[in-house]
């Protein structure tokens, strides 16, 4: 092939034109700059969550988030009508005093915002009519507008191991604080030397381009989830490839994250557990194997819930893109998504490689060679991100990584 720079030219562009539509910073110029007051505010923001469908024009500006005023009281907080009461999630009791959830709960503002009680992950038994019919409704990531039943259905009934309902088995970890670390790929890691300090976590999460050849002892090696969509997946492969991101993570004790953001979820996941090419949609032909090795099986696999995603922007990173053209594209990114998903089932949560405010004086990612600034891409809202990381660090529910 030709020139890396060539590649990553290619590479976005296809993007763009397939489905994703990524634009750069010079949309986010005009979003304003990151304010905790803006967080806040969206956090407490009561309204449901409403994802237009593309292609509407939108009342610009009629719904911006009201700044200044007593955030803090939070007494008009009412959840909205969109969330509806979660399925018990059967979490395992944890031990431990100082955890996330004792943290979040002794937050005024927090305590408002969590729901512990949100399932994480789906599995076989969430295949019912009921959720059938309400998730249907729901363009993905949020639910399952417009993909077939079929395929929705073959896929879930695979996932049918306990493996498939939680992320790990406390009874690994008998009478300890569950420590993990997710570790996002930013420029902040380079020359860190945190390798060990995220080793030394119980589980390590990482997400797309993580390289870690070359890179040990500022990122680590351990891997206990590799979360993605298989579109972030397939992306991190040909644009970091030149970085030495030739392979997705493997490991006898890897599990992987399924983040259902399209059919091709539905379709790769259902593929890799039978062990068959994809026999269908934009990855028709493409081999499972490839990615995750030979012979897995369903329990290597978990699948984030669709309610969970719907939760976790609404409550948590509920955008002002959700009211531009672009709002049916917006989500949280991979590694919001992996981080929040840490927060949900983990005691204690440290997270390393995220945005932070002085995120300027990084490269976008660790193993950039020559500096790079960050990519704003137009379906993320990354100032809203590092205002929640900010947030939940100076509550003491995580610890951020900063220097
Ligand atoms: C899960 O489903 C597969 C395929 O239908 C079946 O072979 C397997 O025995 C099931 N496993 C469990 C634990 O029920
Ligand atoms: C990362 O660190 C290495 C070693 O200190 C340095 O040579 C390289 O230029 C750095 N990369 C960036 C993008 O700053």
């Amino acid at each position: 092939m030709g020139s890396p720079h060539w590649k990553r030219l290619c590479l976005l562009l296809m993007a763009g034109l397939t489905s994703s539509l990524l634009l750069y910073s010079h949309y986010y110029a005009t979003m304003g700059a990151p304010s905790s007051q803006r967080i806040i505010a969206s956090l407490l923001q009561p309204e449901p969550l409403v994802l237009a469908a593309s292609g509407t024009s939108h009342r610009a500006g009629s719904r911006r988030w009201a700044l200044g005023g007593n955030l803090d009281s939070g007494n008009s907080f009412k959840p909205s009508a969109e969330l509806e009461e979660p399925e018990p999630s059967g979490k395992q009791p944890s031990p431990c005093l100082h955890s996330v959830m004792a943290r979040a709960k002794a937050d005024p503002k927090f305590r408002e915002i969590f729901r512990f009680d949100t399932p994480v992950l789906m599995w076989d038994q969430h295949f019912t009519l009921e959720t059938w019919n309400r998730l249907k409704a729901r363009h993905v990531p949020y639910g399952w507008q417009g993909l077939s039943l079929a395929v929705v259905g073959s896929t879930l009934r695979l996932l049918n191991s306990s493996a498939n309902r939680h992320l790990w088995d406390r009874a690994a970890f008998p009478g300890r604080c569950v420590r993990c670390a997710v570790v996002g790929n930013g420029g902040i890691l380079n020359g860190s030397r945190q390798g060990r300090a995220i080793d030394s976590h119980d589980l390590v999460f990482r997400l797309n381009g993580a390289v870690i050849k070359g890179f040990e002892e500022d990122v680590g090696t351990k891997v206990s989830f590799y979360g993605f969509t298989v579109n972030t997946m397939k992306n991190s492969l040909i644009a970091y490839e030149e970085y030495g991101f030739t392979r997705i993570p493997q490991g006898k004790d890897l599990k992987y994250i399924f983040i259902p953001s399209d059919v091709r979820d539905y379709l790769m996941l259902r593929s890799a557990i039978q062990g068959t090419p994809v026999p269908e949609g934009s990855d028709k032909g493409d081999e499972p194997q490839k990615y995750f090795g030979p012979k897995v099986s369903a329990e290597k696999f978990k699948l984030l819930h669709p309610d969970f995603l719907q939760y976790l922007t609404a409550r948590f990173l509920r955008s002002d893109l959700l009211n531009t053209q672009y709002g049916s594209l917006y989500m949280p990114s991979t590694g919001a998504l992996m981080l929040l998903t840490a927060l949900h089932t983990c005691d204690q949560v440290s997270a390393y490689g995220f945005i932070t405010a002085n995120y300027e004086q990084f490269s976008d990612h660790y193993y950039e060679v020559e500096k790079k600034p960050l990519v704003f891409y137009a379906n993320h809202d990354m100032m809203l991100e590092a205002a929640l990381w900010s947030s939940l660090h100076r509550a003491g529910i995580i610890t951020l990584y900063q220097r």
